[in-house]
C-alpha cells in the first residue's frame, strides 16, 4: 500500500495552552551567559539560585545509606509519608511553635515543598478562582495557580499593614470575592519578615471572607540575630483555615532530596492527598527514614548553619555598604534583596545591571526583575558562597562598577555630560 503521507498536513504537536501561555524564562539570558562563560575557564562567583551548597550532616547521610542497604525499602513507599516521619514532623511543630498536629490526618510529605504547593493549587484552584499573592514573587507562586487556571491578583509585600488592609480591600470590592491567600514569611525574594500578630489578623480576615490561606514557610528555620520566624499554624484558629508548607532543602541542606512537608488543615490534606494519590507513589523510603534521623538529631546543626548565613550575610552586606550601598541586611531567609544604587538605577534595567555585574564582574545574581514588576531597581543576592568569595564578590563589584562609570562618562555626548 503506498504511503498518503504526503496527503496529510505536517504533523504538528499541539502543547496545551497552560503551557504555551507561561512567560519566557527570565533568568534565561543569565544562565547561558553563566555557562559561557565557564565552558571559557571564567570563575563565576554565583549569587543567582538559593541552592545550598554546604552538605548534610554525616549522621543523615549514613543513616541513607544504611536504609538503601535494606532491601525492603526499594518498593513503592506510602504517597503520604510515612507515619514516623509525619509523627517526627507534628513533634517539631509542637516543640517549636507549640501547634498541636495530628499527624495521620493534619501532616503530609511532599516531594520537595514546591511540589506540595503546586498540587495544592490545583487541589483547591479552579477556572474563575483568584488567589491573593505577594509581590515581588518567588515565580512558582503566581505560575501554580495560573497552571492550575486560577487568576492572580498581585498585593505588594514590603509593607505589611498595607499587605494586610489591601486583603481586605480586595475582598471587599472584587466579585466572585479571593478564594486563597498565598503568604510567604520570611518573604523571598524580599526577605520580608512578620511577627505572629501579623498572622493572628490574616486569620481574622481569613474567617471574615472565607478566604483560605497557604503558607510557605520554607525559611523557617533560616533567621539571623535571634529572630525566630513565627508559625501561621500557631495563631489561633489557622488551623480552620489554611495550610502550611515547610521543607528540608534550606535548613537542613538536603535541596536535592525533595522533602517538604504541608500541615494544617485536614481538608485541605485531604485534598492534596488526593491529587497526590493520582500523580505520585511518594518519597523513596531510604530518604524518608534518614529525614526521620535529621529532623530528630540534628537541630543543633541547623542553628549553626544560620550562624554560617548570617556571617555571610554580614560579609556580603558590610562589604557593598562600603561601596555606597543600603544597607539590606535580612533578618532571615537566605537573600539579600538589594536596591540597585544611583546612577545605575536611573541609567539602565535591572536586568542590564544583573547582566553588567556577570559580563564584566564575573558575579551572578538574580535580577529583581524576574520577581515580576515590583522587583524592578533590586537585585537578589543569594548566601550560598563562602565568606571570602562574598568578600571577593564585592571587589569584583566594585572594579566592574569603576570600568563601567569610565566607558559610560566617556560615551555620554558632551552636553549631557556637562548637564
Ligand atoms: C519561598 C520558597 N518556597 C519554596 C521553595 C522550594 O523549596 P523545596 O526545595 O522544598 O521545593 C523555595 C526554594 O527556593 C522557596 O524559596
Amino acid at each position: 500500500m503506498p504511503s498518503d503521507d504526503t496527503n496529510n498536513p505536517p504533523f504538528e504537536i499541539r502543547v496545551a495552552d497552560r503551557v504555551t501561555r507561561l512567560p519566557p524564562y527570565l533568568f534565561g539570558r543569565i544562565n547561558k551567559m553563566i555557562y559561557d562563560k565557564r565552558v571559557g575557564g571564567d570563575d563565576v562567583i554565583e549569587l543567582g539560585m538559593g541552592n545550598p551548597s554546604d552538605p548534610p550532616e554525616k549522621e543523615v547521610i549514613e543513616k541513607l545509606v544504611e536504609a538503601a542497604r535494606d532491601e525492603r525499602n526499594h518498593r513503592y513507599s506510602k504517597n503520604i509519608g510515612i507515619a514516623n516521619l509525619r509523627r517526627e514532623v507534628a513533634s517539631k511543630y509542637f516543640k517549636r511553635f507549640g501547634v498541636r498536629l495530628d499527624p495521620d490526618d493534619e501532616v503530609i510529605t511532599c516531594l520537595g515543598s514546591k511540589e506540595g504547593f503546586s498540587h495544592m493549587c490545583l487541589a483547591m484552584m479552579g477556572p474563575g478562582d483568584t488567589a491573593l499573592v505577594p509581590t515581588p514573587y518567588f515565580p512558582v507562586h503566581v505560575y501554580a495557580v495560573a497552571l492550575a487556571s486560577g487568576n492572580v491578583i498581585q498585593l505588594p509585600v514590603t509593607d505589611s499593614d498595607k499587605f494586610l488592609a489591601a486583603i481586605a480591600h480586595t475582598c471587599e470590592t472584587l466579585y466572585p470575592r479571593p478564594k486563597l491567600l498565598l503568604l510567604c514569611y520570611p518573604h523571598n525574594p524580599s526577605s520580608v519578615t512578620v511577627e505572629q500578630p501579623f498572622f493572628d489578623e490574616v486569620v481574622k480576615l481569613a474567617k471574615k471572607y472565607n478566604l483560605m490561606v497557604i503558607s510557605d514557610f520554607a525559611y523557617a528555620d533560616v533567621a539571623y540575630d535571634g529572630y525566630k520566624p513565627p508559625s501561621f499554624l500557631a495563631s489561633p484558629g489557622a488551623i480552620d483555615v489554611g495550610v502550611e508548607f515547610t521543607t528540608m532543602s534550606k535548613g537542613y541542606n538536603m535541596a536535592g532530596w525533595r522533602v517538604g512537608f504541608c500541615a494544617g488543615n485536614r481538608e485541605m490534606i485531604n485534598a492534596l492527598a488526593t491529587i497526590k494519590g493520582y500523580y505520585d507513589y511518594g518519597m523513596f523510603q531510604a530518604i524518608q527514614i534518614a529525614a526521620i534521623v535529621a529532623l530528630r538529631d540534628t537541630q543543633a546543626a541547623v542553628e549553626k548553619q544560620s550562624l554560617i548565613y548570617q556571617g555571610r550575610r554580614d560579609a556580603l552586606c558590610d562589604g557593598l555598604v562600603r561601596l555606597g550601598w543600603a544597607d539590606a541586611r535580612p533578618k532571615a531567609g537566605m537573600f539579600v534583596w538589594q536596591p540597585i544604587p544611583e546612577p545605575w538605577r536611573s541609567r539602565m534595567s535591572t536586568m542590564d545591571f544583573a547582566m553588567l555585574l556577570l559580563d564584566k564582574g564575573n558575579v551572578a545574581v538574580s535580577p529583581g526583575s524576574g520577581f515580576g514588576p515590583a522587583g524592578e531597581g533590586y537585585l537578589r543576592m543569594s548566601l550560598v558562597e563562602n565568606e571570602e568569595r562574598l568578600r571577593q564578590a564585592v571587589r569584583q563589584i566594585k572594579a566592574c562598577l569603576k570600568e563601567a562609570e569610565a566607558e559610560y562618562s566617556g560615551k555620554q555626548p558632551e552636553t549631557a555630560a556637562a548637564t
